[in-house]
């Protein structure tokens, strides 16, 4: 039985120029995970379900838990000294540590602390999200906002905890992905399932139908292609939602699907944030064989330009993705976005 923090350091070992920064600070999202998952086990008995009546900078109205989950893995991460600064779906501007050790760190950590919050009211899994970079402004300097507008293919590290059934956290340094169980008894996570592979082809798609009319047409063809009757590809599919992405995403991971929120008449940038929750599980979803994509083009290729930026997410196995890309491509190639840069780097040409 091999512990989280014995993986990490044994990870650590076999780097050897790694000085011990990125267990630790590994090791501090552990804590702090503990620390929401025991709050998140006894709700229903103290105050933490509901609303704060408080909205965010994205106008989502703030979950008692969404606050006291920010504060303990802000509070976890400052108090190691490894990062700089963190960057968090509930706060307005990303968070400067300037303590002496915090200026002189290397990473940044962006992070969606409580995923799915709403269901938390009605006891179904909720999650977090995590996402490290090493920073491009100098060391020793305070960090600036380009050291959390990065690409998702500089990713140094993502995970995400599901607090399910049982809690795990699952996670990639980019050399594979692997998934640790806790024992409640001990608090002890305790590997489960190393380096995890999605399977190229799931039977379960992912999405709010409620949305249906609002779709673009590739989505609706697309929605349609897996609920036809085909058994030579086993289809119909099954549809499974939750609506907490860490949820949804982890039984894909583990079984195979396809998870799509799209741009809607309503939301034309889709719901997702690029930065807090696409780009981790794209980089998770890679690791393990499986594919992310806005539709069009691949969710770690899109060069961020705000930190509460949305984007339309497909992410899955691989050969779902690409059957989806393939009719977004067909029937609603005017939602493909080009942002400025890309289309300088076209007249350019
Ligand atoms: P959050 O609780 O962090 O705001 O995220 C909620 C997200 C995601 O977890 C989920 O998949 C999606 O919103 C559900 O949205 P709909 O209710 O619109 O389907
Ligand atoms: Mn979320
Ligand atoms: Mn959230």
């Amino acid at each position: 039985m091999i512990t989280l923090g014995e993986y990490i350091i044994e990870k650590q070992q076999d780097f050897p120029e790694a000085s011990g920064e990125l267990s630790s600070l590994l090791s501090s999202i552990l804590l702090a995970t503990k620390v929401v998952n025991r709050e998140i086990n006894k709700a229903g008995l103290v105050d933490i379900i509901g609303a704060t009546g408080v909205e965010n900078i994205q106008g989502e109205v703030q979950q008692k838990m969404d606050l006291y989950a920010n504060e303990t893995f802000k509070a976890a991460l400052e108090a190691r000294g490894e990062v700089c600064g963190i960057a968090s779906e509930e706060e307005d501007e990303f968070i400067i540590f300037d303590s002496e050790r915090g200026v002189n760190s290397k990473y940044v950590v962006l992070m969606d602390p409580l995923d799915g919050s709403t269901n938390i009211d009605v006891n179904v899994s909720v999650g977090t999200i995590f996402s490290i970079y090493r920073r491009v402004s100098p060391q020793g300097k305070q960090t600036t906002l380009e050291d959390f507008l990065q690409p998702g293919h500089c990713q140094v590290a993502a995970g995400y905890v599901v607090y399910g059934s049982s809690t795990m956290l699952v996670y990639t340094t980019g050399h594979g992905v692997h998934g640790f169980t806790c024992d409640p008894s001990l608090g002890v996570f305790y590997l489960s399932h190393e380096n995890i592979r999605i399977p190229e082809s799931g039977q379960t798609y992912s999405i709010n139908e409620g949305n249906y009319l609002k779709f673009p047409d590739g989505v609706k063809k697309y929605l349609k292609f897996c609920q036809e009757i085909d058994q030579p590809t086993n289809r119909p599919y099954t549809s499974r939602y939750i609506g907490s992405l860490v949820s949804d995403f982890h039984r894909n991971l583990l079984k195979g699907g396809i998870y799509i929120y799209p741009s809607t008449a309503s939301t034309p940038k889709g719901k997702l944030r690029l930065l807090y929750e696409c780009n981790p599980m794209a980089f998770l979803v890679e690791q393990a064989g499986g594919k992310a994509s806005d539709g069009f083009k691949r969710i770690m290729d899109i060069e961020p330009t705000e930190l509460h930026q949305r984007v339309p997410f497909f992410c899955g196995s691989t050969n779902m993705v690409e059957k989806a890309e393939t009719m977004m491509e067909q029937y609603s190639p005017e939602s493909k976005t080009t942002t400025e840069s890309e289309k300088a780097k076209k007249l350019i040409a």
